[in-house]
């Protein structure tokens, strides 16, 4: 009997810390991606590298730094909610209104944080060379 509820107590134990590893990045969120982005149809410059994980679980950045679905100009977007790609609002060809095309979408939300961060003296990602983002072609 001892030893069943042991047993039982391990089982649950390992459970949790499965369910543990699951939780660093809620929902399906990938790790690690390449943004390739295929709404854009001629690439001039090389797949970006993105370390999704490390941004939002070391850096500590806010799901809602990149994510958003606005609603009466506030961002209601909350973790969890399912994540539409930026091509699905940011048309690829051009601006409309606030609703910037889609490389300058990319550009102001990665390098302007990376800049307002750099401006506060903090530690930040690339700001200016390409390279530093973009692969090689
Ligand atoms: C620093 C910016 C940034 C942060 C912080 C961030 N994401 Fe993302 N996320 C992205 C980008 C960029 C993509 C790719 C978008 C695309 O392909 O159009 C993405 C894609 C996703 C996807 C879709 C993956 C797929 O396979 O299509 C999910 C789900 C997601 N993010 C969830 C989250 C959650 C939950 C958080 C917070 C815990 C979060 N993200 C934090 C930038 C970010
Ligand atoms: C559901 C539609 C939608 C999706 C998906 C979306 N955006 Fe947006 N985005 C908007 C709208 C609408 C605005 C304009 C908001 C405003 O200022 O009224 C905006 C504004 C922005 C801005 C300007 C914000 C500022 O500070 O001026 C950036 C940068 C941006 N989006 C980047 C992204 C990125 C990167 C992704 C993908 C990770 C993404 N967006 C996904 C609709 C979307
Ligand atoms: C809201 C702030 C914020 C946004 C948005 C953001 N980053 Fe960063 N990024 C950071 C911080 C903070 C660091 C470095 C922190 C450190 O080294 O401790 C960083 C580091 C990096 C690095 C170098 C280290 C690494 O993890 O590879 C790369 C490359 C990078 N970011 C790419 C991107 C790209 C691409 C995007 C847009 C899809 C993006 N970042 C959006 C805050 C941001
Ligand atoms: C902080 C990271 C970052 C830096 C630095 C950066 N980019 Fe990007 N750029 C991106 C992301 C993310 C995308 C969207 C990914 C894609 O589809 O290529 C993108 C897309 C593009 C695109 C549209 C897609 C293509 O391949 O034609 C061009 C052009 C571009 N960048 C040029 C540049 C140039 C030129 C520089 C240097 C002056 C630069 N970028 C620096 C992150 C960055």
């Amino acid at each position: 009997m001892r030893k069943r509820i042991l047993f039982l107590a391990g089982v649950i134990v390992s459970a949790a810390l499965f369910a543990g590893i699951g939780i660093t990045l809620a929902t399906d969120a990938p790790d690690e991606i390449s943004i390739l982005d295929p709404a854009i149809e001629k690439h001039r410059k090389g797949a970006v590298k993105f370390n999704h994980k490390k941004h939002a679980v070391d850096y500590k950045v806010a799901c809602t730094e990149c994510h958003h679905v606005y609603k009466e100009g506030k961002n209601v977007y909350k973790e969890g909610d399912p994540v539409q790609k930026c091509s699905a609002c940011h048309d690829a060809v051009k601006s409309k209104g606030k609703v910037k095309k889609l490389i300058l979408a990319y550009h102001k939300n990665c390098q302007g944080c990376h800049k307002k961060l750099e401006k506060a003296g903090k530690k930040t990602g690339p700001t200016k060379k390409c390279n530093d983002c973009h692969e090689k072609k």
